[in-house]
């Protein structure tokens, strides 16, 4: 039987579309609207491309975006100081340094100087360490991994008690993909480059979370059949046609459409739910702000 699709832009669609009515209902009621900040640091294509993607989407649900450009020579100081100046900015409820960091920066530092209050990335190392933890609360949540688990949400997967695997442990997506997974019961695996018979772990699970960016790397006999997989892999790939590329994910789509229960396309899957995720995490940054 061919899979469900799950269709993250109808799904992003959805909550953008919610996000649109909430800001518009503060701001009926005299509050503040709520604006992003986008820090963009050095000038490589594919940071530029997904910073003006998330200020497109931020005009058309009523956000104010605020954009600082930094030359990739700019020195940590520099750069803190201007995080610094973002935190103290009554207008601007969430900070977004794009990553990665041109080399010599010491991104951590970066991350840190964040206020916790407008980390709507979910990067702070405060943000990250309570989602590590039982019973402590980050103020917002990664927006990749957040977009995977609202996917599931929506999908109605059952995570308690299901045995899901994760395929890369990042930082921004593959491990506190995992720890979201954990908190809401699921028994986690997190595989990675150096995993030991990585078909025979991945065929044991309900639930694939694939983050791992290598093309069509999960092959359709590495799956159980009726597994939910969530492809958050974009990777281009050459092709025949006029066109020369298309982007595909880290699971062989055509093959584990046949074999899976449901699954996300590349593109149109993950991709759209990170900017909706921000989106949300920028709103609950302004109702913080209102105190
Ligand atoms: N680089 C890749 N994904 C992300 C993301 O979600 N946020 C930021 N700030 N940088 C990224």
């Amino acid at each position: 039987m061919a899979a469900q699709l799950i269709d993250g832009q109808a799904i992003a669609n959805q909550i953008q579309q919610e996000i649109k009515e909430q800001v518009a209902a503060r701001v009926a009621a005299g509050k503040t609207v709520p604006g992003l900040a986008t820090v963009l640091v050095g000038g490589d294509p594919a940071s530029a491309m997904y910073v003006s993607m998330k200020q497109k989407r931020c005009a058309k649900v009523g956000i104010t975006s605020f954009h600082v450009e930094l030359p990739a020579d700019i020195s940590q100081e520099a750069l803190e100081k201007k995080v610094a100046d973002l935190n103290a900015d009554p207008k601007v409820h969430g900070i977004l340094v794009q990553l990665p960091l041109p080399k010599g920066l010491d991104e951590e530092r970066v991350l840190q100087a964040i206020d916790i209050n407008k980390d709507v990335d979910g990067f702070h190392p405060l943000n990250i360490g309570r989602l590590a933890q039982k019973g402590r609360e980050p103020v917002f949540l990664p927006a990749t991994p957040a977009g995977c688990i609202e996917l599931l949400i929506r999908s109605g997967v059952k995570m308690e008690g299901a045995n899901a695997v994760v395929l890369g442990r990042s930082n921004i997506v593959g491990m506190p993909v995992a720890l979201l997974l954990v908190e809401r019961n699921a028994t986690v695996t997190i595989c990675h480059s150096r995993t030991k018979d990585l078909p025979g772990l991945i065929r044991q699970a309900d639930i694939l979370i694939a983050a791992v960016g290598r093309a069509e790397m999960v092959k359709g006999d590495w799956l159980k059949e009726g597994v939910v997989i969530i492809d958050v892999g974009t990777n281009k790939i050459e092709t025949d046609d006029e066109k020369g590329y298309k982007w595909v994910g880290d699971v062989d789509f055509e093959a584990a459409s046949k074999v899976a229960a449901m699954i996300t396309p590349v593109p149109g899957g993950v991709g759209p739910m990170t900017i909706a995720m921000l989106l949300q995490n920028t709103l609950k940054a302004a109702a913080l702000a209102d105190g």
